[in-house]
């Protein structure tokens, strides 16, 4: 049997080609030098889904056991105030593009419609589907995989957009970011340490994958059907790769 430590190097390298393809998704998408309405159509469910993140942890905190420690305390109400930070950060970037106020209500509102309408979710609404408020390890995959996904996105922002706020105020959000998939790391380290929660992690974290990568596909496989299955989801993460 793998040390926890170990089983969570071993996460790591399988999270790689999700995490390449996403960013590669971000890279494209800033090096066709996007136009003020592409970047707001970009921007919106981002800047939304920051604030589900807020709201997605406030409720793990709301239920953590009364043997959670004060530093797993600490450690979780730091992201939910990050979150919160950078759903700010988001809509002051909106207002930015735009060049004039966004109206929040409208943007939270269209969003949530949008996901009961068609059943499109955002990374945050995964932790609802996971009912991570209740669950430790489905909290500590999503913190791993969910949010090391964000820090690799939101450094390539940083790295590829032309205009230097958004690539400064994506730099400063990636930080962050990097801080939560280490509370992600660190609780992993903590509770896989048998065989039977190594296998539970390994299959729930496949689940995960699947759905971060549908949800990254949603708009790339209208142009190439061939890689949904028939519910229009992808089902094989691994030979995916930069596509
Ligand atoms: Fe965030
Ligand atoms: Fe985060």
């Amino acid at each position: 049997m793998l040390t926890s430590k170990e089983y969570v190097k071993k996460l790591k390298k399988e999270c790689e080609p999700l995490f390449q393809f996403a960013e590669n998704g971000v890279r494209k998408f800033f090096e066709k030098d996007p136009s003020k309405e592409e970047l707001i159509n970009y921007f919106v469910p981002r800047v939304v889904n920051e604030r589900g993140n807020c709201t997605g942890i406030a409720a793990r905190v709301a239920n953590l056991p009364n043997d959670a420690t004060p530093e797993e305390f600490w450690m979780l109400s730091k992201q939910v105030y990050d979150e919160a930070k950078h759903f700010r950060i988001g809509m002051d970037i909106l207002t930015h593009i735009n060049g004039e106020p966004v109206d929040v209500g409208e943007i939270v509102t269209r969003m949530k419609n949008r996901t009961k309408e068609n059943g499109t979710m955002g990374p945050a609404q995964l932790m609802e589907k996971y009912e991570s408020s209740t669950d430790p390890l489905a909290q500590a995959l999503y913190s791993y995989i969910g949010e090391g996904r964000a820090a690799r996105n939101w450094s390539m922002i940083a790295k590829t957009a032309t205009d230097p706020l958004l690539a400064k105020k994506y730099d400063e959000i990636a930080k962050d970011e990097r801080f939560h998939a280490n509370i992600g790391r660190k609780k992993l380290e903590e509770i896989c340490t048998t065989q039977e929660m190594q296998d539970k992690a390994d299959e729930l974290a496949r689940e995960f994958m699947d759905d971060l990568y549908t949800i990254g596909l949603a708009k790339r496989l209208k142009n190439k059907p061939e890689l949904a299955d028939a519910d229009g989801c992808v089902k094989s993460h691994y030979p995916l790769g930069a596509n």
